[in-house]
């Protein structure tokens, strides 16, 4: 009897591994991780107006910290193009870094979901309520989206995103689409967007602000990072190299080479997102390519100029993003007070130590930073 019911084991878990694992998550299962994605999403970026600065900023805040959500390190977004295979579509890709702080957070979220199954892809697929913030400011867009009147309609008027999960419960692939319903949009006014410049995907405001300021290295790390100044430097020397390499001619989001799979390298915040396919791809000689899609033949001197300047951004980038997650530690367990060397050292610069945020409250640019 004991073998019998071993044997009936047996059995069941060889089903288990002969079936597509996909298959072992069942509907109720899909709608828990669905209910939960939904709660999770609309508790960070309730529905508001859709102009308020200051709901969009609280969204990314949660969003910057909610590092839990289940998106695999590489997502790909764009519109939804239902006619074809997801390969086949048209989408950006993205480190889910930059997907979640950048462009989660210019949808609001009611709460509202639906799961279904995509047969095609074999993909389970979560939908999700959602509408576009159209009215913020413009640097609070990672790029212009109104660069196509296309584009900007898109949005303005989505309503749904799909969220596409692997095997192993990951995001790997969000789209939006109008084909949910407006019934719960509230009060929306479509907009005329401003004038865009034709390439001009980075500018300076009328106060001399570069902008997106979202995608400025001061959106994600504190003012009193002490890492910022040398990030600056290697991103100026990184930025200078890939003009030369002409690679922001291709890889910008009108995308003049119709990439099926576009990697954006545009702004700080886009290059930081890639550095590491950067890296690779010039490594390798795929990068860049020319207008046929050939590698091109560049200088090997330039070659090596490119890699050296990605590589010191790279970890430039690893060294801030370091004393970040150890201001994060400090906060949560007291600091030791440094030892009083200079006068200058004083009682309130030693507070300053101990919490970043007295700092961080000095000027109105810090109070507003997202990514603490
Ligand atoms: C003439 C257009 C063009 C130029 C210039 C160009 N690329 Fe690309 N790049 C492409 C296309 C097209 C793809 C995607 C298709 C492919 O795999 O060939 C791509 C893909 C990539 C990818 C993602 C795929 C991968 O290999 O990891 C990276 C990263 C990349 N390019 C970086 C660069 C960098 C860095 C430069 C400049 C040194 C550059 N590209 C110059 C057209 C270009």
């Amino acid at each position: 009897m004991r073998r019998l019911v071993i044997n009936t084991l047996a059995v069941i878990s060889l089903c288990w591994s002969a079936t597509p694992s996909y298959a072992a998550r069942s509907q109720s299962e899909l709608e828990l991780i669905a209910a939960k994605l939904a709660a999770d999403l609309s508790g960070a970026c309730p529905q508001s107006s859709y102009g308020d600065t200051k709901a969009f900023q609280a969204c990314a805040a949660s969003l910057t910290q909610a590092a839990d959500l289940p998106f695999a390190p590489e997502v790909l977004w764009g519109g939804d193009q239902p006619s074809l295979r997801i390969k086949k579509r048209k989408l950006t890709t993205f480190n889910s870094r930059v997907f979640r702080t950048m462009y989660l957070p210019l949808m609001s979220f009611t709460g509202r979901f639906s799961v279904d199954r995509d047969e095609k892809e074999k993909l389970d697929v979560i939908k999700l309520e959602a509408y576009f913030r159209n009215e913020l400011p413009a640097g609070e867009y990672p790029y212009p989206f109104w660069h196509s009147a296309d584009k900007w309609n898109a949005y303005e008027t989505m309503n749904l995103v799909r969220l596409y999960l692997d095997d192993k419960g990951r995001i790997v692939v969000i789209t939006r689409s109008a084909d949910g319903t407006d019934k719960n949009r509230g009060e929306y006014a479509r907009i005329r967007p401003p004038a865009f410049v034709k390439d001009q995907w980075t500018w300076v405001d009328e106060a001399g602000k570069q902008q997106p300021e979202v995608t400025l290295f001061s959106a994600r790390f504190q003012a009193a990072n002490p890492v910022m100044p040398a990030l600056d430097k290697s991103y100026r020397a990184f930025a200078t190299e890939m003009r030369q390499a002409s690679c922001v001619e291709c890889h910008n989001p009108s995308n003049p080479q119709g990439m099926e799979k576009l990697t954006l390298l545009q702004t700080p915040a886009h290059a930081a997102g890639e550095i590491d396919d950067v890296i690779k791809a010039v490594k390798e000689g795929s990068m860049p390519q020319d207008d046929i899609g050939l590698r091109k033949d560049i200088d090997p001197k330039l070659r090596a100029s490119i890699l050296r300047s990605a590589e010191a951004f790279r970890d430039q980038l690893a060294a801030a993003d370091a004393w970040e997650s150890n201001r994060v530690l400090m906060a949560a367990s007291p600091a030791p007070v440094p030892v009083v060397r200079d006068p200058a050292d004083t009682a309130d610069a030693r507070q300053r130590l101990r919490d970043p945020k007295a700092t961080a409250a000095a000027t109105p640019r810090d109070v507003k930073q997202r990514t603490q």
